[in-house]
């Protein structure tokens, strides 16, 4: 029998005391986040970050998000402006990452920022990340937990399926805190001086974001991939994905939205944030449902439905380059 990732754990205060153990020990854990599962890592800890690389199968050093368990942690990885301080404010904990210029003095080894200057952190919500952060005292990088190129998990059981092979055995233990509620990444800004550059859309919008400071964020127009997880062939299940459909050919299965039912659906009332809590679960299912290809509805492109769209269009993007996801 080959080793693999151990079975989920529910995270009960004994078994998150355990996890800060293990990641104390420089071992990885995946918890659960509002967002997705993280596989998280002492971020300080440069063995530690590496092996998160290596269980992903990741092919290159993209940068991680550091987690942390309050703004005031903050303060002792990155230089935090006026802006970014409204920012979390408003919005942490919760589902929005900032990228902010990192101290030098940050404990943080060089891996997790992949050697950039720029750090992202985020505050994440779920009462067992929480609670996590705060036993085991320093700061957790985490990218989702799926192995690289594949669905983020939103279920611990998602974890199990993708690390069911040799490289999950280097994984101490899985926290099991039930499904994501969010179900989509956090939003991913960058905030350069009084500008902030929308680096990933995700559970947080552009409209709530200038809603809460008065700044709209704008695209990031450097040409250059600063989120990898802008690659376009991001998120892709084994079969083919096709868009924009209002029935099902032969040899697919349709993921409906709203009035379009189809074999599984993102919501039937055709509520967002129940399509993007649902949204990777769904790609999961319909991917071991035997067909070649996967068809899905129409998503209403405004809203939470900005995030959803985005993530739907990687997962049809053809394959060919798998090299920075995430
Ligand atoms: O919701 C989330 O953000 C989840 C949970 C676990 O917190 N995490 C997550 O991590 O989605 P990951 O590694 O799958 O995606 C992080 C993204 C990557 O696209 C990475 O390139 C970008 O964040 N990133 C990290 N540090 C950055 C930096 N300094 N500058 C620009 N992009 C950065
Ligand atoms: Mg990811």
């Amino acid at each position: 029998m080959i080793a693999s990732a151990p079975n989920p754990q529910k995270a009960h205060p004994d078994a998150i005391e355990k996890a800060a153990r293990i990641l104390k020990q420089g071992r990885l854990v995946v918890m659960p986040t509002e967002t997705v599962y993280g596989l998280a890592a002492d971020a300080g800890n440069a063995q530690a970050v590496a092996r998160i690389f290596k269980v992903k199968g990741r092919p290159s050093f993209n940068p991680l998000i550091c987690h942390v368990a309050s703004p005031k942690d903050a303060e002792a990885l990155v230089n935090v402006t006026p802006l970014a301080q409204k920012l979390m404010a408003a919005f942490w904990p919760g589902p929005l990452t900032l990228v902010l210029e990192k101290r030098p003095d940050a404990p943080v080894c060089d891996l997790v920022s992949a050697g950039l200057p720029s750090l992202a952190i985020r505050m994440p919500s779920h009462d067992v990340a929480r609670a996590l952060l705060k036993a085991v005292g320093c700061p957790l990088a985490a990218p989702s937990a799926n192995r690289s190129g594949r669905i983020s998990p939103t279920e611990a059981s998602h974890v199990a399926q993708d690390l069911a092979d040799d490289l999950g055995k280097d994984v101490g233990l899985i926290l099991d805190g039930g499904p994501c509620n969010v179900g989509l990444e956090s939003t991913i800004v960058a905030v350069k001086g009084e500008a902030l550059v929308l680096l990933r859309p995700g559970a947080i919008t552009a409209d709530q974001i200038t809603d809460a400071c008065g700044v709209r964020p704008v695209g990031d127009q450097s040409g250059t991939i600063t989120a990898p997880g802008q690659m376009l062939s991001h998120y892709a299940p084994d079969a083919a994905v096709r868009l924009e459909a209002k029935t099902a050919k032969h040899d697919e299965v349709l993921i409906g939205f709203g009035p379009i039912k189809g074999d599984l659906s993102l919501s039937e009332d055709g509520d967002l944030i129940e399509a993007a809590a649902r949204l990777f679960s769904c790609l999961r299912s319909a991917d071991t449902m035997g067909k070649k290809k996967i068809a899905v509805a129409p998503v209403p492109p405004h809203g939470l439905g900005l995030a959803i769209n985005d993530r739907l269009r990687r997962a049809a993007a053809p394959k060919n380059n798998m090299e920075t996801s995430t």
